[in-house]
């Protein structure tokens, strides 16, 4: 089976739904910041703080064509993952790519309390809707589109697996 990749901006629940699709699905569930902070043996915090974004984009990049060349898995991304073209080639090529969305409010509400991501340093409501603006758009190339907003786990990992089976 191919793959099924969920992309969409921070606190979307990619990882909370990736995991309940894949459970509900009998499949495999690898998030990609998790491979990432385990192949580099630190947390993502301290990768931007050491190296910089450019040099997470490169880790993430070369982990998110390992995870797709393993196959048959729910791969959960970061919500950044999406803004390399090449990221996005891959994703359609090596998967069904599902993007979840909620309100900038929700997110807002979600993340207020967030400390282990890096571009939300500063302010949490700034950084979402400074973000939000900066990515309009980057999440629509994929095939299945869901909003999260008000709805339950169990209802969004419904409407996903109606569309993919
Ligand atoms: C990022 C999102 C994060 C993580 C990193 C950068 C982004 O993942 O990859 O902090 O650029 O949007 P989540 O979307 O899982 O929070």
């Amino acid at each position: 089976m191919t793959n099924l990749v969920l992309v969409g901006f921070m606190g979307t629940g990619k990882t909370t739904v990736g995991a309940a699709l894949a459970a509900s699905l009998g499949m495999k569930h690898t998030d990609l910041d998790d491979a990432i902070v385990e192949s580099e043996g630190r947390s993502i915090p301290e990768i931007f703080t050491a190296q910089g974004e450019a040099y997470f984009r490169d880790v993430e990049t070369k982990r998110l064509a390992q995870l797709l060349a393993e196959g048959s898995q729910v791969v959960t991304t970061g919500g950044g993952a999406v803004l390399r073209k090449q990221n996005v080639e891959m994703m359609m090529e090596h998967g069904i790519v599902i993007a979840l969305h909620a309100t900038e409010e929700e997110l807002i509400k979600r993340l207020e309390n967030d400390t282990g991501r890096p571009l939300l340093a500063g302010g949490v409501a700034t950084r979402v809707k400074t973000l939000m603006a900066e990515r309009a758009g980057v999440y629509d190339f994929a095939p299945i589109q869901v909003d999260t907003t008000g709805k339950s786990l169990s209802d969004i990992v419904l409407e996903i697996t109606t569309q993919v089976v």
